[in-house]
């Protein structure tokens, strides 16, 4: 029963009477924005209501965009905070290649990024207190007994078979049917991409990229003298594929280079429709993807998403990804799935450095086979889709008003817009100054965009972060243009 009115009022006044209690409760905090609301069945007992109106209340709330599912998980409390804007997808004056200028800024903001006596709200790193380092430091310690010799000894590409073994076994839960045989280990996600470029493309060669967009792989891409064309990406959609058709009309583009699921810096989750119409646009054009899915295991449901790679009929996308969000940065494993261009990979992988090293491939291959990897999932999952709630609550609570972030579905990445004309890059400089990092937006493009942007990580929440945060209000309030 709903505060003493009986079922027996008209149903349709009776769904919108329990989306009113849910808003009430949402209302006084007893729900706040990310935490999941209960069951269908436990309201449908705790009102006294049928199943059918309780999922009527859902649906109205979906539509007042006060509550969001989340596929095979519930519904939860959606950030009340403005999303951000769409960019205008209309207009193509902003699809024009860009030779990279390698900037002292980003060698700046990364280096900071290390730096311990810093509030790390700008790295995009897991946090130590998330990551199995017990257990991790256990099976290394035995696998070097168990395999003395293999660790010491080099494991040359493709890699460690153990390990290739059970990444094959993985990439099956992103829909991807791979052998052994098909896996390229490395040092990182980064190494992957950079071979992947390498092996597509030549110098002055274009590479479409998504807008806004992981500073480090801009900063390659100039490294190997490459041009970047920006395609508008948004946080629903990722890559916009009809600014993306209509660039392959008007410039040769020898790849294309994305983040299909939990994008950085948008978070963006691209649907598996768009991604299948992204893998097939690329495949009649014969214009190779690279994929980079480094978040892709780190969703806050409970399904991971499928990889664009799934989809792909032509063996021309390239998948990439590593262990650096999820296990550890440190040991610098990741793979490519390379398809058509893993032979070519392979080939520079020796030339540049033999070999990833032995102990971290013989301790990961043990950590995925025996050492509990999805129940570890399930908690990082659950650690930063809390702490992503959280800072979301207090960039609410301490920028200033008008601020709008992205509500990203998985990883650990916050986008935040401030209001126009706030100088971001003075925000970094003053930010530093009161000791913490942020990535300042205009490091996301080469074309002097997202100036009133930042990065934040949520990979870590406690009360000295949210003093952080609040340090950081302040100062955007400071900005604010007269
Ligand atoms: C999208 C993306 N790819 C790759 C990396 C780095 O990967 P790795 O440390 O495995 O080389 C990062 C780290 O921030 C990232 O955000």
């Amino acid at each position: 029963m709903i505060n003493g009115h009986k079922k027996d009022i008209g149903a349709s006044l009776l769904y919108e009477r329990v989306a009113g209690e849910i808003a009430g409760l949402v209302e006084q905090g007893t729900f706040r924005a990310g935490d999941r609301l209960p069951s269908i069945r436990q309201l449908s007992t705790r009102f006294d209501v049928s199943i059918n109106t309780v999922m009527q209340a859902y649906a109205l709330l979906e539509d007042k965009r006060l509550i969001e599912a989340r596929p095979q998980s519930g519904y939860y409390v959606r950030s009340r905070v403005p999303e951000i804007r769409e960019p205008d997808l209309q207009s193509r004056s902003c699809i024009v290649p860009t030779t990279v200028t390698i900037s002292e800024l980003c060698h700046q903001v990364m280096h900071n990024m290390m730096n311990r006596d810093l509030l790390p709200l700008g790295s995009a790193i897991p946090s130590a207190q998330n990551l199995p380092i017990d257990k991790l430091n256990r099976i290394m310690a035995s696998e070097l007994r168990r395999w003395s010799e293999q660790g010491v000894l080099y494991q040359m590409p493709p890699g460690y078979e153990r390990l290739r073994v059970q990444i094959a076994r993985r990439a099956l839960v992103a829909g991807i049917s791979s052998g052994p045989d098909d896996i390229l280990v490395t040092s990182g996600c980064v190494e992957a991409v950079f071979l992947a470029l390498r092996a597509t493309c030549r110098s002055g060669d274009t590479i479409a990229v998504e807008s806004p967009f992981y500073f480090n792989f801009l900063q390659m891409i100039a490294e190997l003298g490459l041009k970047a064309l920006e395609i508008p990406s948004t946080p629903r959609e990722g890559i916009s594929i009809e600014a993306l058709r209509y660039a392959i009309e008007q410039s040769k583009i020898s790849a294309c280079l994305i983040i299909a699921n939990f994008g950085n810096p948008l978070g963006s989750l691209m649907p598996d429709e768009r991604k299948r119409e992204l893998v097939d646009l690329l495949a009649r054009h014969e214009i190779p993807l690279i994929e980079d899915d480094i978040y892709g295991d780190l969703t806050f449901g409970n399904d991971r998403p499928t990889a664009a790679k799934s989809f792909d009929r032509s063996d021309l996308v390239i998948y990439c990804s590593s262990f650096s969000k999820t296990i550890a940065p440190g040991y610098r494993v990741g793979w490519a799935i390379g398809g058509r261009f893993q032979a070519e990979m392979e080939r520079i992988k020796m030339i540049m450095n033999v070999a990833p090293a032995s102990p971290p491939q013989l301790a990961i291959a043990e950590f995925l086979a025996t050492g509990g990897y999805d129940h570890h999932l399930r908690s990082i999952r659950r650690a930063h889709a809390r702490n992503i709630s959280q800072m979301a609550e207090a960039v609410v609570r301490y920028f200033p008003a008008g601020t709008r972030m992205t509500h990203p579905a998985g990883g650990f990445i916050l986008w935040i817009e401030m209001p126009e004309g706030t100088d971001a890059i003075m925000l970094y400089h003053r930010a530093l100054e009161k000791g913490i990092s942020i990535v300042p937006g205009p490091l996301f493009s080469l074309s002097d965009k997202y100036s009133h942007h930042i990065r934040l990580s949520a990979a870590q929440w406690d009360e000295k972060i949210e003093q952080g945060i609040k340090t950081l209000g302040v100062l955007a309030h400071e900005l604010l243009p007269k």
